[in-house]
Formats: C-alpha cells, structure tokens, sequence
C-alpha cells in the first residue's frame, strides 16, 4: 500500500513535469526578427517633383541588421493619411542598394504625396508635392 501511494505520486510528479515541459515547448522562442525599417531621405519634406522626371529614392541602411528577413524591396505612392498606396513606383530591388531611381507619374496635383518602403514591413516617408500639368488642377 506505501509502495503504490509512493509510485503515484512519483507518477504524478513525473507527469507534471512533462506537462510543464510540454508548456514551455509550446511558448515560441522569442528569437531576434531582424525587422529592417530604413527611413527614406529623399523626397524630403518641401521636395516638389514634376510628372515624368526620374529621381533617385533613397534610404538610410546605416542602422540594417546583419541578417535581414526579407531583403526585396517595393516603392509604392500613396497620398498622405492614405492606408492604401496604390501606385507601385519600383520593385524587386534589393533594399540595401539604399536608392532606386523611379520616374514621377501623372498624378493629380493639389495633394501631398508620400512614399512607402517596403521590405520587413512597410515605412512611410515625409509628404513631398508633384506637379502637374493637368488642365484641371486648380479646381482639384
Ligand atoms: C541615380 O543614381 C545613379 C547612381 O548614383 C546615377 O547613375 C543616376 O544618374 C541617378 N539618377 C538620377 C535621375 O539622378
Ligand atoms: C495628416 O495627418 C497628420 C496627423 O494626423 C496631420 O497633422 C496632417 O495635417 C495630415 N495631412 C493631410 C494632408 O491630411
């Protein structure tokens, strides 16, 4: 009767060891992610581009992490306080190149632009201006 009080609970501890263990195994590792947000430099606040120039986006990668998840990078245009940014500018570069030429499209004007980068996760850069011409930009 000893014997078999002292095996169950013997038993029990064992078993509330594994269940304990199981817990800990099911907690994810709360490894380093290396998300990679690099602040875009230009366009600058009070930058004002022209539909159909070329110029040169660029970002700072001095504070890049060793390892990066996701190293293709996407410039998209959205109008500032938009959540949508619908206008891809360039694609499939590789974002520690830290510029990528894009040409200015034709978009309405009276707006304040801004560009996303995205790579890891998406970052918005300062509200710029394009200019038009469109014959109907004053009534915008
Ligand atoms: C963008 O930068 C590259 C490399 O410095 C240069 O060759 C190119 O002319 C630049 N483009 C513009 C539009 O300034
Ligand atoms: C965008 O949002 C910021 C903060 O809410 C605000 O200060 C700014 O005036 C807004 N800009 C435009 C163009 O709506």
């Amino acid at each position: 009767m000893m014997f078999t009080t002292a095996y169950t609970t013997f038993f029990c501890f064992v078993a509330l060891l594994c269940a304990f263990a199981q817990l800990a195994s099911a907690v994810p590792v709360q490894g380093k992610r290396d998300v990679f947000d690099p602040p875009i430099l230009y366009p600058h606040a009070g930058t004002v581009w022209k539909k159909g120039q070329r110029h040169n986006v660029t970002w700072d990668i001095s504070q890049a992490p060793k390892q990066i998840t996701n190293r293709i990078g996407e410039i998209r245009l959205s109008q500032v306080n938009q959540s949508i940014f619908p206008v891809i500018l360039a694609t499939g570069f590789d974002i520690l190149d830290s510029r990528i030429e894009v040409e200015v499209p034709w978009v309405q004007t009276g707006h304040e632009y801004t560009l996303v980068l995205f790579g890891d996760s998406g970052n918005s850069g300062p509200a710029f201006t394009i200019e038009g011409p469109s014959i109907f930009d004053d009534d915008v």
